[in-house]
């Protein structure tokens, strides 16, 4: 199997912007036979093992999906666990990630979360805004659906302000609109637990994302995983359309 040599991180090419569908904890806390919360627990540290993997190899942005906009739909029981295991992460990861110079921001609607986590959100944002070694996007009560929504929302009330044409609206001016325009463009979108779906993730934002997929749960996806996928990618040809032909000519 291929591996990437994390001291020589720079002689392969590596994605700068990752993104990972955290699925399957569920499935893992059953096969144990235990409750489901008790995956979403144990996920945690696969979690913590790709944002360290991911700011060690030089990855510039990790976007991790926590909580989709359907989620809300588990049983309340679950849900309300998710929530507060997300608070107690939040509390107890934050500091960690300051130290090691990582910007946190969170994406999707945080209006229906509690007053409590949408005031821990917006703290750890303000503790590590000027953060520059990379940045830890946390997708929670997010949809790509949703995403392309806000996106034309502000855009319609700028054209009704007059501070736009209609004629200008394009594709560049829906990006800059779209969340994680600011960041690198998506490179590798990582789906674990063994289905093939983007489950309303980042649909715009996956346009030229290369796919991994692995049949293993959350809980089970650790470091060396998440490098085994990074090495996967350096061997993908990307080719934006092109032919392979003028892509190894360049
Ligand atoms: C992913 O694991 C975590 C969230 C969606 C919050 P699941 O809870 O979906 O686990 P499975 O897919 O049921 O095994
Ligand atoms: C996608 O997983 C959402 C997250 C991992 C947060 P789901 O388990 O919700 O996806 P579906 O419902 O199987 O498509
Ligand atoms: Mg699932």
């Amino acid at each position: 199997m291929t591996t990437i040599d994390t001291e020589n991180s720079e002689n392969i090419p590596l994605p700068q912007h990752v993104a990972i569908i955290m699925d399957g904890n569920g499935r893992w806390a059953q096969l144990q036979g235990k409750g489901r919360v008790a995956g979403h627990r144990a996920g945690v540290e696969s979690v913590r093992a790709c944002v360290s993997g991911a700011r060690e190899l030089g990855v510039k942005a990790l976007t991790l999906f926590a909580f989709s906009s359907e989620n809300w739909l588990r049983p309340q029981d679950e849900v309300n666990v998710l929530m507060d295991l997300f608070m107690f992460v939040l509390t107890r990861e934050v500091k960690k990630l300051h130290k090691n110079n990582i910007r946190f921001q969170l994406i999707g609607d945080k209006s229906r979360f509690s007053k409590k986590l949408q005031q821990k959100i917006v703290d750890a944002e303000q503790l590590t805004k000027n953060n520059d070694a990379m940045v830890l996007s946390v997708a929670a009560n997010y949809g790509g659906r949703w995403d392309i929504s806000q996106a034309t929302q502000k855009i319609a009330q700028l054209a009704v302000d007059g501070d736009i044409n209609v004629a200008d609206i394009d594709e560049h001016m829906l990006n800059n609109h779209i969340n994680l325009s600011h960041l690198p463009d998506l490179d590798l979108l990582i789906r674990t637990g063994g289905d093939y779906r983007i489950s309303n993730f980042l649909l715009w934002q996956a346009a030229y994302a290369e796919f991994f997929f692995t049949e293993m749960l959350w809980p089970d996806f650790n470091k060396s995983a998440f490098i085994d996928a990074l090495a996967m990618y350096s061997n993908r040809e990307r080719r934006f359309g092109k032919t392979g032909e003028q892509v190894k000519a360049k």
